[in-house]
């Protein structure tokens, strides 16, 4: 859990000089990352980074317009999110593709439900069904007294987790994060975190994107920073420290603010996968 991620073997997912034009507007220029398994690669960049851009190319949204997508060291062709997913490659978007008013083991499954036959038709199996998301929640304690209740009435922090469960139950081998934290609150965010690093501990290669270092810095091994676009580089965690990540993404801004909620985070037990502050 808390030792580096072994960086010898073939990597989870690559990205090897991608750019990404959109008529006049480079959203891209030549990105190169690397993301092994059981390693939580963090994306880093402002507003308008081009951080989301580069989640689609990894996700089958979007086609490079140079470079490739190497999936377990092979060249990718990603047409569709569809593809991907049948890669291993799971996106959680922050607006979570969930339907507030469905209900929590149908969203758990969107689409990929037990059936069992009755008279030789596939019907859903609700039993192992209702079973089955129990579980998967109360893994990530989560306990949830009816599956069937709505997953609007969850917590943000806990809907990311439901679709986090989701992507490792159905064997994802990349977990894609796009600010999975940025909207929640200090004690929503850090069950997420953790949540993160469950996913690292069984060897998920875990790409998290975010604006905030002081939680990126909470569960990352690695760390590329975006800007306009174009990549300042990749940095493992003993190359860098969080004031230098701050610094190269803002130059330190609101750093007074950020703190407050960096101590709470930094309480919360087990969170760094390392003890370097
Ligand atoms: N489909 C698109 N068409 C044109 N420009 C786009 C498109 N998607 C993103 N961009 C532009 O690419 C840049 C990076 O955007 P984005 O990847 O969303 O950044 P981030 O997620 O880091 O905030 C922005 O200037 C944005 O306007
Ligand atoms: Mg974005």
């Amino acid at each position: 859990m808390t030792a580096p991620p072994d960086r010898s073997g073939t990597p989870a997912i690559e990205v090897a000089g991608a750019s990404k034009y959109f008529g006049p507007v480079t959203s891209l220029k030549d990105i190169n990352m690397t993301v092994y398994p059981g390693e939580v690669h963090c994306l880093l960049g402002d507003n308008g980074a081009g951080k989301s851009t580069l989640i689609k190319v990894l996700s089958g949204v979007h086609q490079p317009s140079e470079g490739e997508v190497r999936v377990g060291g092979q060249r990718a062709v990603l047409a569709t999110p569809r593809a991907a997913l049948e890669l291993g490659i799971a996106t959680v978007y922050q607006d979570l593709a969930m339907l507030p008013l469905m209900s929590i083991k149908r969203n758990f499954f969107l689409g990929r439900e037990p059936t069992r036959r009755v008279l030789g038709l596939k019907v859903m199996d609700e039993a192992t069904t209702t079973r089955v998301a129990q579980e998967e929640m109360r893994k990530i304690g989560i306990d949830v007294r009816d599956p069937d209740q709505p997953v609007g009435t969850l917590s943000g922090g806990e809907r990311q987790c439901v679709a986090i469960a989701r992507a490792v139950y159905f064997g994802a081998k990349v977990l894609i994060l796009d600010e999975p934290t940025s909207a929640l609150g200090v004690n929503q965010a850090a069950m997420v975190l953790k949540y993160v690093l469950q996913a690292r501990a069984r060897g998920l290669g875990v790409v998290f994107i975010t604006h905030n270092v002081h939680h990126a810095w909470a569960v990352g091994d690695t760390f590329t920073i975006l800007n306009r676009g174009r990549s300042y580089g990749t940095f493992t965690r003993d190359q860098t420290t969080r004031e230098a990540l701050l610094e190269m993404m803002a130059g330190g801004e609101a750093l007074e603010e950020l703190s407050v909620e960096l101590s709470e985070i930094a309480h919360q037990d087990g969170l760094r996968p390392q003890a370097k502050a």
